[in-house]
């Protein structure tokens, strides 16, 4: 299983950069919430750009906002793998996932807690991961949500009929309990329970 960090709880944001860069951790996730889609607000670019220096790792970028064609070129510039953006939005998604995968960057869409797997289906081609939200999106420090794992099910079997190698990507609330909720996922998105302890590495590896 593949470990994605989210730093979104995080009381020092460039320290625990550096202590996750001592782990085997795959990805650092970066949540970017815009006011509007999600009622929280990340920090703009301008001011994260720098924080991003303290990590070597990859990052799995998830843009909870209403318009990300705005925010792609951003973070398209930055050491990125993956930019993920959310099925729900008003927005041209098939052009947001060309705009993505013009910077050679691998593309996913995420899927909010109340969403049906089936909003993915027009998609399915384009995609390279997607994010199946365990919480509702907006903040850190959720709890998992029941009925993640049955949907989790559905969209590996989804996958699966359509012949899509897309990842799966679980993100809220995940522990060392939880994560027995996610066998069938390939990459387990985990925030406070790495960021909020006082041993990031033995956490990462209980989630593997
Ligand atoms: C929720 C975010 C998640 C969150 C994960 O809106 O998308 O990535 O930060 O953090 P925990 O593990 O604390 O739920
Ligand atoms: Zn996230």
């Amino acid at each position: 299983m593949k470990i994605s960090a989210s730093f979104l709880s995080s009381k020092n944001i460039p320290l625990d950069l550096q202590k996750l860069n001592d782990t085997d951790v795959d990805y650092i996730h970066v949540d970017i919430m815009d006011g509007k889609f999600v009622k929280n607000k990340t920090m703009p670019f301008r001011e994260m750009r720098h924080i991003y220096e303290y990590t070597s790792k990859r990052l799995d970028v998830h843009l909870m906002v209403e318009d990300p064609s705005h925010y792609i070129p951003l973070y398209a510039e930055l050491n990125t793998e993956c930019i993920t953006i959310h099925v729900e939005i008003e927005e041209d998604i098939l052009k947001d996932l060309e705009m993505i995968k013009s910077y050679s960057i691998k593309c996913g869409l995420a899927i909010h807690p109340d969403t049906k797997v089936n909003a993915l289906i027009p998609y399915l081609p384009y995609l390279d991961e997607i994010i199946v939200m365990s919480v509702v999106p907006g903040e850190g420090g959720q709890t998992f949500l029941p009925g993640t794992k049955e949907k989790i099910h559905e969209l590996r079997e989804l996958l699966n009929s359509y012949h899509i190698p897309a990842l799966i990507n679980v993100d809220g609330g995940i522990n060392n309990i939880t994560k027995m909720e996610c066998q069938e996922a390939d990459i387990l998105t985990s925030g406070s329970y790495i960021v909020l302890s006082d041993n990031f590495q033995e956490k990462i590896s209980s989630l593997r």
